[in-house]
């Protein structure tokens, strides 16, 4: 039977997923955007969300990057440079301790800022990919960032199609990563999923997929329709910081 959590309820349910996690052999994370919000860096479809601001088939997608190259530049460039002087926040580098200690397998995330690894996590899998990683889209030629900020060609094949190594809209993705992330969660026996809309496919599937128990955290309530054993209400941040206080 699910549980739903809210304000003063966290405490309870903090002690829950910490037994959870105590118990289990296998835990996986999955996170999204609002992972990243305590870190400053904007998710996508809360209030102050990109997508709120600017269809993402503009800029977004391969549409863009074929069609109108100019805006897709500017728009990744501004991504880029937004994530200027950004670090992981306290909720990042209790999910490294996590790892550290033992307590957690993986860390499966949509985020491309890559600020787990930053935080220490050795084990990421980036689905969607990594913002500040650029190759040429002609010839697959890994570029430098610099060269990527500086609007240059490809120096391998001359193309004018450098781009960030994220998933846009219209492709699919990595399938390695998707592999391996797939295998840890369909093998994990606790799934905690924090700050994801569950809107975008295929991750949105991956809860589903999870055969043990499963835990959402997010700021807004959502998720409803997915079978989470456990549904907390609150700020990545502040959850895990409780939890790590009762671990
Ligand atoms: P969304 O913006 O769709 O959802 C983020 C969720 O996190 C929302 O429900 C927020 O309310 C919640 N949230 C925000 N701050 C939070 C906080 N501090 N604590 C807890 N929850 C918080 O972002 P994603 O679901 O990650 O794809 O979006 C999935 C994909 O859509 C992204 O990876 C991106 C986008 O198009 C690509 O770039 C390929």
């Amino acid at each position: 039977m699910e549980k739903v959590f809210k304000g003063k309820e966290i405490d309870l349910a903090v002690g829950e997923l910490a037994s959870l996690l105590k118990k289990a052999k296998k835990t996986v994370i999955l996170t999204g955007a609002g992972m990243d919000t305590e870190s400053n860096i904007p998710d996508f479809r809360s209030k102050n969300g990109w997508w709120k601001k600017i269809d993402p088939r503009m800029v977004a997608s391969t549409e863009s990057l074929y069609n109108d190259y100019s805006l897709f530049h500017e728009f990744y460039l501004m991504r880029i440079k937004l994530l200027e002087g950004i670090v992981p926040h306290e909720g990042h580098y209790i999910i490294a301790d996590l790892e550290k200690r033992g307590m957690i397998k993986s860390v499966v995330t949509q985020n491309v800022a890559g600020l787990h690894t930053v935080a220490g996590n050795q084990n990421v899998y980036e689905l969607h990919g990594n913002i500040k990683s650029i190759r040429c889209d002609g010839c697959n030629q890994g570029a430098k960032l610099e060269d990527f900020f500086a609007g240059k060609d490809c120096t391998s094949c001359g193309a004018r199609a450098l781009r960030p190594n994220v998933v846009l809209f219209g492709e699919t993705l990595p399938p390695q990563v998707w592999e391996d992330a797939v295998g840890d969660i369909k093998s994990c026996d606790l799934l905690i999923v924090i700050g994801t809309s569950l809107e975008v496919y295929p991750v949105n599937q991956l809860p589903l997929w999870a055969r043990g128990k499963t835990v959402f955290i997010n700021n807004e309530d959502r998720g409803a329709g997915y079978p989470f054993d456990l549904r907390i209400i609150g700020k990545a941040g502040e959850v895990l910081r409780k939890l790590q206080e009762k671990l």
